[in-house]
């Protein structure tokens, strides 16, 4: 394995002294790249593109190579292979987003489904990882991710996207040990499936936990968070002599920022509804944050773009612990000269933040 040329992602994820604050963005590689969509079309469609390791490779260096100065790159796959390996059947139906023939309704359901093994069940995207690491040859590190429990468990009882997760909730307060036993084992699935990813190369971790917004306050406390710690607890932290930092994020969940950044991961991703700099007043020394342009100042001239980089890097102030991000993944309409823009002026902007 060879040495990384560009480390300034890890360094300001343990807040480790950097000469300028790192950047990726969620979604990097994606529908608003042409060279994605002509990648897809020729895999014919979005599985196919996560079941082949070469395409996967293609399609995670597409935007390293459109933006070189991008300080990571992330596995092309998607949250819910797990759901998929434990027997959902998952499909995309075009626009309308993903779907799976099974549905988790009762007791029994749940009791029936297996724990995926990362190398027998998931070994197509172990193969991703192992694949892209060493394409990668070192220029930045390679991040895993997976969802959270409590949001694949929304995507396996809706059977799809919700937008009020009526039988997700329904669930959870009708028979609360019943959701408790998914979770349980999403938590397991999910443990073993990262670190699968980082034997396999992945030089850090994030658990996109898109839907723990959602919940009240208790709720997200019992239901999405205890099983997210759960998982930080169970991950491999360090590999290939070098520590390997989680994020965790959570969609909405700035109401609970204390709580999240006592989890035990080494980071926090925050959506665009939190002022940075509050946040870091909030979480104290505990963790690093990863963050958090809203998405949508994409939609805007690269002059707008420009301003909003300076005022969140202000707004976080001096020294390391910040990882510059949207606060969401990057939408299929933005222009890539504009997410451009976006790179560029993060490093242009913030080495008086880092003297
Ligand atoms: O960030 C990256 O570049 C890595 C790739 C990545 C994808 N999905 C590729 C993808 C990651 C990290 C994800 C995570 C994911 N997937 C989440 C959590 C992050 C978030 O956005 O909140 C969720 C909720 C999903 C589930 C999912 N996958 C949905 C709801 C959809 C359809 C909606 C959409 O944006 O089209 C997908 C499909 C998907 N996953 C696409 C991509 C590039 C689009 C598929 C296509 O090419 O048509």
């Amino acid at each position: 394995m060879t040495d990384l040329k560009n480390d300034r992602f890890l360094r300001a994820l343990l807040k480790q002294p950097v000469d300028v604050t790192p950047v990726w963005m969620m979604r990097q590689a994606g529908r608003y790249l042409p060279e994605y969509r002509a990648s897809r079309a020729k895999a014919g469609d979005f599985m196919s593109l996560c079941k082949n390791a070469e395409f996967a490779c293609e399609v995670t260096m597409q935007p390293l190579d459109r933006f070189p100065q991008l300080d990571a790159a992330i596995l092309f796959s998607d949250i819910l292979t797990i759901p998929d390996a434990m027997g959902q059947g998952l499909y995309f139906e075009t626009g309308e987003g993903p779907r799976f023939k099974k549905v988790v309704s009762t007791l029994a359901d749940i009791e029936a489904l297996p724990i995926p093994d990362p190398q027998k069940d998931l070994g197509y995207v172990m193969n991703a990882v192992s694949t892209i690491r060493k394409e990668l040859n070192g220029r930045v590190p390679l991040i895993g991710f997976s969802g959270s429990p409590w949001t694949l468990a929304t995507y396996m009882v809706e059977g799809g996207s919700s937008k009020d997760f009526r039988k997700t909730k329904a669930m959870l307060y009708d028979t609360p040990q019943a959701m408790h036993l998914l979770l349980d084992k999403l938590a397991q699935s999910v443990t073993s499936y990262l670190n699968g990813q980082i034997l396999a190369g992945a030089q850090a971790v994030q658990i996109f936990d898109t839907w723990g917004g959602n919940l009240s306050s208790a709720a997200y406390q019992e239901f999405s968070l205890a099983y997210m710690r759960k998982i930080v607890s169970g991950l491999i932290r360090e590999h290939e002599g070098r520590k390997v930092p989680v994020i965790l994020f959570t969609k909405n969940g700035g109401l609970w920022l204390e709580s999240i950044a006592d989890a035990g991961a080494d980071a926090l991703g925050l959506d665009w509804t939190c002022d940075l700099g509050e946040a870091r007043r909030r979480v104290g020394n505990k963790v690093a944050l990863q963050g958090n342009m809203d998405p949508t100042v994409l939609y805007a001239n690269p002059e707008a773009i420009r301003t909003e980089v300076k005022r969140i890097l202000a707004s976080y102030g001096n020294g390391s612990g910040h990882v510059f991000n949207l606060g969401h993944g990057i939408t299929p309409e933005v222009k890539p000269e504009h997410a451009g823009a976006f790179i560029s002026a993060v490093h242009e902007f913030s080495g008086q933040y880092h003297q």
